[in-house]
């Protein structure tokens, strides 16, 4: 059965990489995990454990990713600011060891360039050896399913660390979101209402993180870099939900925000037409930007949304990714973008978050609580 498929595979995509999932994923392998909307987008985090030492870690993954060229990897440097990949002089201590952070992309025949799937690294000790946290996402705006591609990349990359192992997935990668929403309930009955009061001006954590609100959920390394996935009710239905949205990043230009759009291809942001139900019944997808004094244009934050219909009203999944390579922490910079724009349209509520955000942190010192 198994060589049949692969057959198959070959047969209807010829000179396609065998690190693309394509139009058959079925015949495919590791392409069996098509994850929908994770991150607004489809994203998969997965984890890889590693006997090697993470020095070797880091070597192996970085050669890997820049001898995989013909199968659509490269590995991500340079820039300006240009940080590096070596976080053993930080003694990054929590909420992992970290050794080792770094950035590459995956092409796809259809999308590549600057559509090219974002992949983010992180490397942290554990026992004697190492374990690869890997992340993946969906580049192109309104890409809510990747067909298996996420999960596909990481395992591709995987087996050519260690041949028996498959990452483990963490988050997205078409796991069920169960877990998720028990951790919503809880965090929406310890929502503070002292949240009433309008906003300050500025959108940035920036140096002084402490002395701005909603800047107390510094990430890091969730994603391989530091992200924030959180969500926010609406009593609006996801018509309005996506109009209100979309319009206030188009006006919040100042504030750093932007729309995204265009490109080729060039999906769409409704998704009514396609009547989904599972895992949630997504109505519209949309992407947009955050620009910060230092980093902006190529390095601005990638932010991803995906409106579903909840009863009468919406919930508004709202996902922001620190965008240069190298950005472990965010200083609490991607919960702060999405609580900015959630002030902006209900100003009684804050967004939830559910990965990432500092979430890791937090069950830490839950843990030393009790
Ligand atoms: C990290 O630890 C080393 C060895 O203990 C020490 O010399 C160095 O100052 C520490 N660096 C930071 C940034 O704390
Ligand atoms: C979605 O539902 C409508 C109304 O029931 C139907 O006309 C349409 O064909 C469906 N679209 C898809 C892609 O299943």
């Amino acid at each position: 059965m198994r060589v049949l498929g692969f057959l198959a595979g070959v047969a209807s995509a010829t000179a396609v990489s065998p690190s693309v999932c394509g139009s058959h994923p079925e015949t495919v392998p590791d392409c069996d995990k098509p994850d929908l909307g994770s991150c607004g987008n489809a994203c998969c985090v997965a984890e890889l454990s590693l006997s090697t030492a993470p020095l070797q870690a880091y070597t192996d993954t970085k050669s890997a990713l820049m001898s995989l060229l013909s199968d659509g990897f490269s590995y991500v440097t340079g820039g300006d600011p240009n940080p590096g990949d070596d976080l053993r002089p930080y003694n990054v201590t929590k909420p992992k060891n970290f050794k080792f952070i770094f950035q590459g992309r995956h092409d796809a025949p259809k999308y590549k360039g600057p559509n090219a799937d974002i992949l983010d690294f992180a490397i942290y000790e554990s026992g004697a050896g190492s374990v690869l946290r890997m992340f993946s996402l969906s580049r192109i705006h309104g890409a809510l399913g990747d067909h298996g591609q996420n999960y596909k990349t990481l395992a591709f990359l995987a087996q050519k660390l260690e041949s028996n192992s498959k990452p483990t997935p963490v988050h997205g990668c078409g796991l069920p979101a169960a877990a998720t929403v028990q951790r919503a309930s809880l965090f929406l009955q310890q929502r503070s209402v002292l949240d009433l009061s309008t906003p300050p001006s500025s959108s940035v954590c920036g140096a002084s993180p402490t002395k701005v609100p909603d800047c107390d959920k510094p990430d890091f390394g969730s994603c391989g870099n530091a992200c924030c996935l959180a969500e926010l009710s609406l009593s609006t239905a996801p018509l309005q939900a996506y109009t209100d949205t979309k319009n206030l990043l188009m006006t919040l230009q100042s504030d750093g925000f932007s729309y995204i759009t265009g490109g080729d291809p060039n999906p769409g942001d409704d998704l009514r037409p396609y009547n989904i139900t599972k895992p949630k019944g997504f109505k519209f997808i949309f992407q947009g930007r955050h620009d910060a004094p230092k980093y902006k244009g190529p390095n601005a934050d990638i932010l991803d949304f995906a409106i579903y219909e909840s009863g009468s009203g919406s919930v508004l999944r709202m996902f922001s990714l620190s965008r240069i390579h190298g950005a472990l922490g965010d200083a609490g910079q991607n919960y702060k973008t999405l609580t900015f724009l959630a002030k902006k349209l209900d100003g009684s509520e804050k967004p939830t978050p559910l990965y990432g955000c500092g979430l890791a942190i937090d069950s830490e010192i839950q843990e030393y609580v009790q």
